[in-house]
């Protein structure tokens, strides 16, 4: 798959699992989504944060109370992950994508996968 088509597939992936919650490429900030491109993981060199958000969620039973991300290890693959996190960096930040390869997506799904 070449640079462009992964792209792509980030930009619809995205809009299609993160986009309810999460910014829509308007430029009014809401209140109620989250505007991705002033997080801090997706300006980290190392996608290590932005990875371990999506595989895991954020908040949940034992966090204090407040919005939830569902973890989305089950609905999107190594492949798909940074293929979201390259078309957040490429169209919001207008940053390089991340100088990572899929297996260490994995190392960081497989070090944070949930006891069966
Ligand atoms: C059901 C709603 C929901 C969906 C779907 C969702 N998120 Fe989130 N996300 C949240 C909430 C709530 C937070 C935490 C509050 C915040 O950071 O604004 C969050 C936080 C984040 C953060 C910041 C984490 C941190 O530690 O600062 C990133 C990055 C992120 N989401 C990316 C994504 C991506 C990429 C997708 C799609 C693959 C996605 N989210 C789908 C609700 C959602």
């Amino acid at each position: 798959m070449n640079a462009r088509a992964a792209n792509e597939h980030g930009r619809k992936l995205y809009y299609a699992t993160c986009a309810s919650c999460h910014d829509d490429g308007d430029s009014t900030p809401l209140a109620t989504r989250s505007e991705l491109m002033l997080n801090s993981a997706l300006w980290y060199p190392w996608p290590n944060n932005f990875v371990l958000t999506v595989l895991n969620g954020v908040g949940g039973p034992g966090d204090a109370p407040g919005p939830i991300m569902p973890p989305l290890r089950n609905a999107l693959s190594d492949r798909d992950i940074l293929a979201i996190g390259d078309y957040l960096r490429q169209s919001r930040l207008n940053r390089p994508t991340w100088p990572v390869e899929r297996y260490q997506v994995d190392r960081l799904r497989r070090a944070t996968s949930p006891p069966q």
